[in-house]
């Protein structure tokens, strides 16, 4: 995409508008896809990270099936039309109706004792997955302590420490464990990773039915310059290299799931706002249009996203420092985690491109907060052209359900 490209989007679809590129989606798909499992494999998107119908579609044609982390989420992907068996459900907070929502044909994935023991009650005999947090084994690689997944003090999965219990839930009910599940955020490093399977393969060993092993997401993608995607195929070397040992050592050949929500998704997104104001009292500030309602992620846990100012007008290319905010009145709500950056010497009326923003961003935002509406999303197609996938939120549409 070019400069033009960009105040040509601007003008059909005004700002802010989040840009999606069809090339990039199914590129990170492609890789994610080519990851080497010797017994077979499946990828699940973590739709939590970009929910929009379009972007479940095009990964559904692809033959990448979803990571629903709510009820709400597997009846949105059932209304974007994916068929229920592609579903898996793992959700914190256990569906008001267990029965009805398993019965639509999804499988569920049991992420507490309190949701093993109802949905044992709901499938006497039936089959389940559990999710494990390897707990006091103290293995979590996320980079920030509020997306930390595991340990003692981390409500994600049945605590490893508490699988006894977990296996007289199991046996009250007869219930077969077809697949364990763990989300350690592995980041990266392909060490991290092959200690994730590591230790889920001692997982394995006290489930001798199971046949199947998630390993969740995380895998970590560049956001800034000099940020490194992670490697996936270093990544699969090592994770396959395990299933092999593990099928040598008890002759079990163990499916693998990955579900990555990030990598599919992150860099194949770009939030286009406007410069609305610009302060140079003491500090030079860029206000923008857009901020913590469309991303929440610098305020939330200090991410940085890269961003790119692109002239409006013809003129000298010169750079500055500047600190960028956003349109909250929140000191929070800033996009450059409190120290200004350089960039290009920015004027009001100017694009500014936050990249990086096609996960987390739209799905997870402050939504309506001081009454922005929705920003509307664009899909670039392969042809280069733009098209609308989701309108802007219109102001009748915030309040219609205000009684
Ligand atoms: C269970 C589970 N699976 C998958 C993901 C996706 O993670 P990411 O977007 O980092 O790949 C998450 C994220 O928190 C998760 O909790």
């Amino acid at each position: 995409m070019e400069n033009k490209d960009y105040l040509e989007l601007r003008k059909e679809f005004g700002s802010p508008i989040f840009v999606y590129e069809e090339e990039k989606l199914r590129h990170a798909a492609t890789e994610m896809l080519s990851f080497k499992a010797p017994f077979g494999l499946k990828i699940r998107f973590a739709m939590k990270a970009n929910s929009n119908r379009t972007i479940l579609r095009l990964f559904d044609s692809m033959g990448i099936h979803i990571d629903a982390s709510s009820d709400f989420e597997v009846q949105r992907a059932i209304l974007a039309g994916i068929d229920t068996s592609k579903i898996l459900l793992t959700s914190q907070e256990i569906p008001n109706d267990i029965k009805k929502t398993v019965d639509t044909g999804i499988e569920y994935n049991a992420t507490s004792l309190h949701q093993l023991e109802e949905y044992g009650k709901a499938f006497h005999g039936g089959d389940i997955s559990i999710r494990i947090n390897p707990g006091e084994m103290g293995i979590d690689s996320s980079s920030h302590d509020k997306t930390k997944v595991n340990g003692e003090d981390a409500g994600f999965g049945i605590q490893h420490a508490s699988l006894i219990d977990a296996k007289g839930i199991i046996s009250k009910y007869n219930l077969k464990v077809i697949r364990l599940h763990t989300h350690i955020g592995s980041g990266s490093d392909p060490e991290a990773w092959a200690e994730a399977a590591k230790v889920s393969s001692s997982f394995l060993k006290e489930f001798p039915e199971t046949k199947i092993l998630n390993l969740g997401g995380g895998f970590k993608v560049g956001r800034m310059p000099g940020e490194k995607n992670a490697n996936i195929a270093e990544i699969s070397e090592r994770v396959s290299k395990m299933l092999e040992d593990f099928h040598a050592e008890t002759g079990r050949k163990i499916f693998l799931e990955l579900e990555p929500g990030t990598f599919l998704t992150a860099n194949a997104g770009t939030i286009l706002a406007t410069i609305q104001d610009v302060t140079i009292d003491v500090n030079k500030i860029l206000k923008l249009d857009c901020g913590m309602s469309e991303i929440i992620r610098p305020a939330l846990y200090g991410a940085e996203h890269h961003l790119t100012v692109i002239p409006a007008t013809e003129r000298q290319e010169e750079y500055e420092e500047a600190i960028v905010i956003g349109h909250a009145c929140e000191h929070a709500d800033v996009l450059t985690a409190g120290k200004a950056r350089k960039m290009l010497r920015a004027q009001i009326g100017d694009i500014l491109l936050i990249g990086g923003a096609g996960s987390y961003c739209s799905s997870m935002a402050t939504k309506n907060y001081c009454s922005f509406p929705e920003a509307a999303e664009v899909m670039i197609d392969l042809n280069g052209k733009a098209r609308l996938i989701r309108k802007r939120q219109t102001m009748q549409q915030m309040i219609q359900n205000e009684l």
